[in-house]
């Protein structure tokens, strides 16, 4: 067997609270992983209003709740056959909702559960979404600002959790806050927090940073990053600027993307 196939996805996972850059990072963290064309990426949007979508200029047809809605109807019309043949349906709708660029994926989940129970459906979703998973390099989710809505569908396997903060008292306020909930509920392996938008180092030196979390470092306030956000362009297409440089050592820090010199030999012949 080839060695990659032995390689175990990392599954980075952006969170922290609403506006502070959680998806203009997931967008350039799909894009250096994406460079690589070896590479994998599944890139997840996990907030209702389909920000990484546009961040990486995708239309959504068909949502991660849209499945979820069609096979509850289904169960509620007794329509829905045996547990095999959920778990078919359900393999084929969401590879359906899947929306493929070469080496990228992009899932959106869509809005947040509708009232009821509904554990089992969400259980064999959250399996079809982890089996997914397994088809890729890395996948990366645009958490919406709070954790428990993804938590009980794709939070419980992330791996990297990278936790985002603007310079604000609040947003750091916030990153502590996850950091309780994601030791309960999340089995990463590593945790850190960026500190994104700095503009001077005068700010840098007024914040109260967390002492409990790792700091994988500043990123700084970027024209360019805003700029396409105002005229709707795809951060796939970000020029090589300073954010997104020091996004790439984030990612080094945290140990999921090396500059490495590409090995050609696949270890087994
Ligand atoms: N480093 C940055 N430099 C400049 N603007 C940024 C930067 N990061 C995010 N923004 C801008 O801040 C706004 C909120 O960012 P966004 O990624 O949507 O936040 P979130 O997903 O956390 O709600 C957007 O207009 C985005 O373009
Ligand atoms: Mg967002």
């Amino acid at each position: 067997m080839c060695s990659t196939d032995k390689r175990k996805t990392k599954i980075i996972a952006l969170c922290g609270k609403g506006g502070v850059g959680k998806t203009s990072i997931a967008a350039a963290v799909t894009k250096i992983l994406i460079s690589d064309p070896r590479s994998r990426v599944l890139a997840i949007d996990a907030d209702p209003a389909v920000g990484l979508a546009s961040a990486l200029n995708i239309t959504v047809r068909s949502t991660v709740d849209d499945v979820r809605n069609l096979l509850i109807n289904k169960i509620e019309n007794r329509d829905s056959g045996d547990r095999k043949q959920v778990i078919s349906l359900l393999d084929y709708e969401i590879t359906n909702a899947l929306e493929e660029r070469g080496n990228l994926a992009f899932l959106a989940i869509g809005r947040p559960e509708k009232e009821g129970c509904y554990c089992q459906v969400n259980d064999i979703l959250k399996d079809v979404i982890k089996d997914l998973s397994r088809n890729f390099d890395y996948v990366v989710i645009d958490g919406e600002a709070g954790i428990e809505q993804i938590n009980r569908r794709v939070m419980e396997s992330v791996t990297h959790l990278m936790l985002v903060s603007d310079q604000s008292a609040k947003g750091i306020g916030v990153i502590a806050t996850l950091r309780k909930v994601a030791a309960e509920a999340v089995h990463y392996e590593r945790i850190g927090y960026i500190i994104n938008r700095i503009r001077d180092e005068i700010e840098l030196g007024k914040m109260q940073l967390p002492s409990d979390v790792e700091f994988l470092g500043f990123v700084p306030e970027e024209e360019t990053i805003r700029n396409s956000d105002i005229e709707g362009k795809s951060l796939l297409n970000l020029s090589d600027c300073p954010a997104l440089d020091s996004i790439r050592k984030c990612l080094d820090k945290m140990g999921i993307f090396h500059h490495e010199i590409p090995d050609t030999k696949c270890g087994c012949c």
